[in-house]
């Protein structure tokens, strides 16, 4: 695994896509200097000192129709090199539905993982093969980024915001783990394993782990204890948006914007309530800010998630 290599290891599909991005760029580049370098060789040999070659005016289509044409086709091949490299970028943005969701929180200096069953491991990382995998991650502290080259994917993890990422792994084995933002003295040395497991032995590793409430039933716990229940339980008199199959809905706020009730919109409202209030609601909440840290606000959020399946009412 320490061999000197110049090509990473490729252990995810968009390590994949990456890669042939990297390869197009590179023969489309060497193209490119191959036919200026050439044409310049050419025009050197053949307009040098004393050849008979002709020197006047070119003829009329070498003037325009040529001009025109390469200037087109470099625009379009620039335009399709834009998409190219966008589509390969936004497709690690956008995980699909049913995704296997990790939570990850960064802190100096140290990575914190949280599986679905309440499995928790610090700098390591265990993932089934060929499943689809979310990682909704936030810092503790300062700004880290969450770097696994063997999966060609890199995301900034930010004090006071969720950022996520998604991969689905390809090669089981072990990968190295990054922090890929500055983030102190002991920056360089915060790092830790990926491994990659068939999904079979993921399910027996997770099995297998210390049983602990996972981060929804601490949410649960949470929302009763804060308070957030006598308000937006089923049964309470006090008029506010019911939880219960809110997540990942477009709401309808009270200034006539739509947004997404995604981690992002149940954090900030949790923080600044009145900043985008549901239409039909008084701003009446207090703000939770101070009262709970990142790791309640992510509890919190999980728990809002885990009714995503309850139908609303
Ligand atoms: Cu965390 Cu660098």
């Amino acid at each position: 695994m320490n061999r000197f290599s110049l090509w990473p290891q490729a252990a995810s599909e968009q390590a994949a896509r990456v890669d042939l991005l990297f390869i197009g760029l590179l023969v489309i580049s060497g193209a490119i200097l191959l036919l200026v370098a050439g044409l310049l060789l050419v025009f050197c040999l053949r307009y040098r000192r004393g050849s008979s070659a002709p020197r006047g005016l070119l003829p009329g289509f070498l003037r325009r129709d040529v001009e025109i044409g390469w200037t087109t086709g470099t625009l379009f091949l620039a335009l399709f090199l834009f998409w190219w490299a966008g589509a390969t970028q936004l497709r690690a943005k956008d995980p699909p539905a049913g995704a296997l969701e990790i939570h990850v929180a960064a802190k100096q200096w140290m990575w914190k993982a949280r599986h679905p069953n309440g499995a928790r491991e610090i700098n390591a990382l265990h993932v089934p093969r060929g499943e689809a995998v979310r990682l909704v991650m936030t810092s503790q502290d300062v700004i880290h980024s969450f770097f696994v080259p063997a999966f060609r994917l890199k995301q900034d993890v930010i004090p006071g915001r969720f950022t996520e990422m998604w991969f689905r792994a390809t090669e089981p084995g072990e990968y190295r783990l990054f922090c890929a933002e500055f983030c102190g003295t002991d920056h360089a040395r915060m790092g830790g394993t990926v491994t990659v497991m068939q999904p079979e032995d993921y399910a027996r590793w997770a099995a297998a782990q210390p049983q602990e409430e996972n981060l929804a039933e601490e949410g649960a716990r949470l929302f009763t204890a804060l308070g957030c229940s006598g308000c937006h339980a089923p049964a309470s008199a006090v008029h506010a948006p019911l939880l219960a199959g809110a997540y990942g809905r477009m709401v309808h706020l009270a200034d006539g914007r739509t947004i997404r009730a995604d981690e992002a919109y149940i954090r900030d409202s949790i923080l600044q309530p009145k900043r985008d209030v549901v239409a039909g609601f008084e701003p009446i909440m207090p703000s939770f800010e101070g009262l709970v840290d990142q790791g309640d606000l992510q509890r919190l959020v999980a728990y809002v998630q885990s009714l995503r399946g309850e139908a609303a009412r």
